[in-house]
């Protein structure tokens, strides 16, 4: 292939910018074009797409957010808006595209591959909720924001002796508090993925640590289990211990990529290249073993979802 397009799609995610640089500055190296399409699959359907050189992507690695911006795209959604799509990318003479996204966005890739345009998808997104990957870009810098700020909430927890909810994103998966309330010794962790008994898994650590003598309670909350509201009066009410609440909401999803994002990114973002000059599409890109491989597109994207049971068990012995 000579000519191909990227775009990002969905949530924004850290580490989407330098993903696109190595696509850019990949395909230039190898002297192919890049147009890069604006607002995901919204900008492919109507054709808000320019010819990219390796100087627009300088400067953008250490930058939060996606220079090429981001959509969740209504019209993409329906067939007549997937086929308006790979006809204004023909009409501006790409051949292969790289879409760089979430779980959502990796389907609206699968949707090109049916309808003929070779795709390579890229995991983009802080949930890291897809199945065929043990990595998503973003993940990283989103973990450690939240850990960042929960570590800050600890200190006015323990100095008050109250009980902190901290409820972080993730839609419908527990993998972000999973790591964030290992990461900040959590007294408890409340995930989608384990239906949640209010004795069991909020009075018991509670009450456990009242009587070790411990001076904060830390309540990582998953989007998707509970509302937060409901929560923090249950617990004064049932504990006496006065309880707060922080959503730490779309601070998780901005700021400047860790290191481990920035070169998962551009491993992936390289990649993608190396596939699609080589003609093969149909393909999305992910980790194993800390190793980037690819695979088929259909057949990653069917894989049932997993939840570290190990990272589950963990907490549970570390919190005591
Ligand atoms: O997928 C990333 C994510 O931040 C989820 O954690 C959250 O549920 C969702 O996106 C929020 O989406 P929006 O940007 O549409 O509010």
């Amino acid at each position: 292939m000579n000519v191909i397009g990227v775009l990002t799609s969905g949530g924004d995610a850290p580490g989407m910018n330098a993903a696109i640089r190595a696509v850019v500055r990949t395909a230039k190296y190898y002297d192919m074009k890049v147009m890069g399409v604006r607002k995901g699959y919204e900008g492919l359907v109507h054709g808000d797409i320019f010819e990219m050189t390796a100087r627009d992507v300088s400067d953008i690695m250490h930058q939060g957010g996606t220079i090429l911006q981001t959509a969740r795209s209504l019209e993409f959604k329906q067939i007549e808006g997937v086929r308006r799509a790979i006809s204004t990318a023909r009409y501006f003479g790409i051949e292969g595209i790289v879409v760089i996204g979430g779980d959502g966005s990796l389907k609206g890739a699968r949707d090109l591959c049916t309808e003929g345009m070779p795709t390579v998808g890229i995991p983009g997104t802080i949930d890291n909720d897809i199945p065929y990957t043990e990595y998503t870009i973003g993940f990283d810098t989103a973990v450690n924001t939240a850990k960042e700020a929960v570590d800050k909430i600890r200190d006015t927890a323990t100095s008050h002796e109250r009980c902190n909810i901290i409820k972080v994103m993730g839609r419908s998966s527990g993998n972000i508090a999973l790591n964030v309330g290992i990461a900040t010794g959590a007294e408890a962790i409340l995930i989608p993925e384990r239906e949640i008994d209010f004795t069991r898994d909020i009075l018991g650590p509670i009450n456990a640590g009242k009587k070790r003598n411990k001076k904060h309670y830390i309540i990582i909350l998953a989007e998707g289990v509970q509302d937060s509201d409901g929560l923090e009066k249950q617990i004064e009410s049932e504990t006496g211990i006065e309880t707060r609440t922080t959503i730490l909401g779309y601070v998780q999803r901005g700021g400047s990529p860790t290191v481990v994002d920035r070169v998962y990114a551009s491993q992936m973002g390289s990649y993608a290249v190396e596939l699609l000059k080589d003609g093969t599409g149909n393909r999305i890109i992910g980790v194993d073993k800390n190793r980037v491989f690819d695979i088929d597109i259909y057949e990653g994207l069917d894989m049932p979802r997993i939840i570290r049971e190990d990272l589950i068990e963990l907490s549970k012995i570390l919190s005591i």
